[in-house]
């Protein structure tokens, strides 16, 4: 069943939204070589604690921290660790999910760590496109299906692999709500898109084939050729007359 978000609801969504976006943010500085992402964790569950919030990942399903970290050939999540520290030409993407007021907002970014290498620089650079062109496909009378529709076409033109193994999500008052919002499909497709959804679209893409495995740690996805792959998410609310990226933050265009 997908929810449909009253007026006020919708207003808690903005709040809790609002504190994930600033927490991506807010962490962007202390990304450079040298630092572990078990101290960038510890950065940011601060300050959503701070911010009268708790992180979303601490204990979900065992999950044993405040963010996911994927860096290079991570897919998604990423535990994060004293003994992964950054180095120049490395990606991380960081997946903050804040609880506040009863209601989930889910955002991540990737990550570049100092110089990276035109080809993967690209990669960052399409998955941020795809995202966008997934997003751009939301508004009422629309299908969930037209989002993975627009994402895979532009992806695999350009000689890249969209995961289909994990996907976006309806969001609120949990963390992970129906619809599925896959990455690949056909216009048309899946659920209708009505006023007062919320969800997330969050694609990952990969430089090799689209196949990941989980690691022994039961979490860390990594992809199996161990070429990179990177990720961006926002939470989007379908309006009246389109769409409004709750996550947006102060470095992109509305
Ligand atoms: N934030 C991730 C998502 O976008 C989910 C992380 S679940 C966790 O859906 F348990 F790994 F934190
Ligand atoms: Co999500
Ligand atoms: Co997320």
């Amino acid at each position: 069943m997908i929810s449909i978000k009253s007026k006020r609801e919708i207003e808690l969504m903005r709040k809790t939204c609002e504190l994930a976006k600033n927490t991506l943010e807010y962490i962007e500085d202390f990304i450079k070589p040298g630092v572990s992402t078990e101290e960038l964790n510890t950065l940011c569950h601060e300050y959503i604690l701070k911010h009268g919030a708790y992180p979303s990942p601490l204990d979900y399903h065992g999950f044993p921290k405040s963010v996911c970290t994927s860096l290079n050939e991570v897919i998604c999540h990423g535990i994060p660790s004293e003994k992964d520290i950054l180095k120049d030409g490395d990606i991380l993407n960081i997946d903050v999910t804040t609880y506040l007021n009863k209601f989930h907002g889910d955002t991540n970014k990737t990550f570049l760590v100092g110089n990276v290498s035109p080809e993967v620089r690209k990669l960052v650079e399409v998955t941020y496109e795809c995202m966008r062109k997934g997003i751009d496909q939301v508004k009422p009378g629309g299908h969930i299906g037209d989002i993975g529709a627009v994402i895979s076409e532009y992806a695999n033109d350009l000689g890249y692999s969209v995961v289909e193994d994990y996907c976006g999500h309806g969001i609120g008052r949990e963390f992970h709500e129906d619809p599925q919002v896959v990455h690949v499909g056909k216009r048309g497709t899946g659920a209708q898109i009505k006023p007062g959804m919320t969800f997330t679209i969050e694609p990952m893409i990969n430089l090799g084939k689209k196949d990941g495995k989980v690691l022994k740690d039961g979490w860390t996805v990594v992809t199996k050729d161990k070429k990179w792959s990177a990720q961006f998410e926002h939470t989007i609310l379908v309006t009246e007359t389109g769409h409004e990226i709750l996550t947006l933050r102060s470095d992109e265009k509305a």
